[in-house]
Order: structure tokens, then sequence, then C-alpha cells
């Protein structure tokens, strides 16, 4: 019987939460290009969020949307329609950080343009027959999002725990973005390997998608922050490495190398899911004391 348990998910149930969005807004009028002072790097690193997150979370909502009718669980449906509400708002707020970008000489477009196709052609609703292959199509984007909020929320995770981003006085509107957002994917962590269980589950496919979900992210992050580097207009032949990547995680402002190795197992594992990581109660904590949660909080009573 020990077995048999081992080999399924096994669900913390203190750890779910009831979701709602908050409708935050942030002012980039006093935030410096390198909002991590004198550490170009990691700022850049970090800032690749800005260029991934507004088409992939789009896409998260635009694929959830066609999921909500195959849905029986009404927990669940909640579930979904509140992570529907949160990836939106986060991937309008990372959006909105772009014309600063621009501002200060540092233009994404030629980045984004190959993200957006990416997340809009690529990985879009393809011209299939109805029935099986449009079926197929969509199992196998709902266990891409599973495994990219696997590590959505590990970083959400990382973000409310990097202290040294705090000692090495990071700018606290993107400090407030990175942890308002971050705790909200811990908050929400479940939501998208529940959903994947429930009208699918196959740990085929689970293991497949991780490995697609998993290359392409490496890929686009050390790309994007190479486009970084190489374009800041402030740096004289900017480069971004694997070396420094490792560098940053071993100085506390970046994940570490060897956690995010871990990570791996941990998602492939059958006995996984996403509420034994993180912790809800420290997600809850922040977003009480957040200022742009707060603030649209306070906007939300005052139009009550
Ligand atoms: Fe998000
Ligand atoms: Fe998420």
């Amino acid at each position: 019987m020990s077995n048999t348990r081992a080999r399924l998910p096994q669900p913390v149930a203190s750890e779910h939460i009831a979701l709602k969005a908050r409708n935050v807004s942030f002012s980039w009028d006093s935030t410096p290009l390198h909002w991590l002072p004198g550490d170009p790097f990691t700022t850049h690193t970090i800032n690749v969020l800005h260029l991934l997150l507004p088409a992939g979370e789009r896409w998260f909502v635009h694929v959830y949307k066609q999921v909500l009718p195959l849905i029986r669980d009404e927990r669940l449906r909640e579930d979904v329609i509140g992570f529907i509400g949160q990836e939106a708002m986060h991937s309008q707020a990372h959006d909105e950080v772009l014309p600063h970008l621009r501002e200060q000489g540092l233009d994404p477009t030629p980045y984004t343009a190959q993200v957006d196709w990416l997340f809009e052609k690529l990985l879009g609703d393809r011209t299939l027959p109805p029935g099986k292959p449009r079926q197929w199509w969509l199992m196998e984007r709902v266990a891409m999002i599973s495994a990219i909020e696997h590590y959505t929320a590990f970083l959400g995770d990382w973000v409310l725990n990097a202290e040294e981003l705090d000692r090495r006085g990071a700018d606290p509107t993107m400090l407030d973005l990175l942890r308002w957002h971050g705790a909200e994917e811990v908050e929400h962590r479940a939501v998208a390997f529940d959903l994947f269980m429930h009208v699918d589950g196959s740990y085929r496919r689970r293991a497949r998608t991780w490995a697609t979900a998993f290359t392409a992210l490496v890929f686009l992050w050390q790309r994007g922050a190479r486009f970084f580097m190489e374009n800041d207009p402030t740096l004289v032949d900017g480069k971004a490495s694997f070396r420094d990547f490792h560098r940053s995680g071993r100085a506390g402002t970046l994940p570490t190398t060897g956690d995010m190795i871990r990570s791996i197992p941990r998602y492939l594992s059958r006995a996984y899911h996403p509420s034994q990581e993180g912790s809800t109660e420290q997600a809850v904590a922040y977003l009480a004391s957040s200022p742009a949660a707060t603030a649209a909080e306070a906007r939300a009573n005052g139009a009550a």
C-alpha cells in the first residue's frame, strides 16, 4: 500500500487558498536602469522576466479559457478563474516596464517580437481537425503550463526569500513588483498542476513537456540576458555567461545552480504536488505588506 501511495501526488491541504487578482500599478519614474546597484548582470537576468512574461502569461490565459468547459470540479474551476485573473494582471504589470526600458535607451522590441511569435504562432491554436488532434494539442499546452508553473513558483519562493537583494539596495519598486508577482505565484502554485491532473494526468506527457519547457526556458533566458547585456547603452562589450549566473547564485542575488538542478527530480517525482514547495503563509504575509498590493486593496475597497 505504501508503494501505491508514494506514486500518487501528495497535496498539502493547508496550503490551498482562494485566489483573487490584485489590480496593482507601479510608477517607474525613479527606477534606475541598473535597479540592482552596480550589478547590470543580475539586473538584466531578472529583467528577462519582463520580456517573457507579458506574452507567456497572456498565452496561459488564452489556453485556460479553452480548458474551462472541460473542468468537472467546482473548486478547481474557481481556482482556474482566480489563476486567469492573476496571470492577466502579471502580464500587464511586466509589460508596463518595457516603455521605461525604452526611455533609458534599451529597446526590447527585437527580442519581444520573437517571444510574441513563439507564444502566439508556434504555441498558438493550430489549424487542426476537431476531435483528437485538437484535444492532443490542448493537453500538450496544459501540461507545458504545469511545468512552467513549477518554475514560476520556484522563482516566487526564491524572490520572497532573497534578502541579499535588500542588502544590496535593490530598487524598492522593482522589488515590490517581483515579490507581489512571486507571492501570487506561490499562492496559485498548485492550480496548473491540479488542472493538468484533472483533465489528463499522463505521466509520460508530464515528463515530455517538462523537458520541452525546461529547455525552452534555459534557452530563452540566456538569450534574453545576453540581449540586454549587449544592448545596454551604458555597457561597453556587455556579456552574460553561465559563470556569471553561477557566481550571482552563490552571492544570493539569483537562484543557485544547485537549487535549480535539485528542483528537476522533484517535478518528475510521481508523488510531487506543488503544495509541498513554498509557503502560502509567507506569500499572504508579503501581500499584506506589499505597497502595490495594499494600494490595490485600498482602491478596490474605495470603489466598492
Ligand atoms: Fe504570473
Ligand atoms: Fe503563475
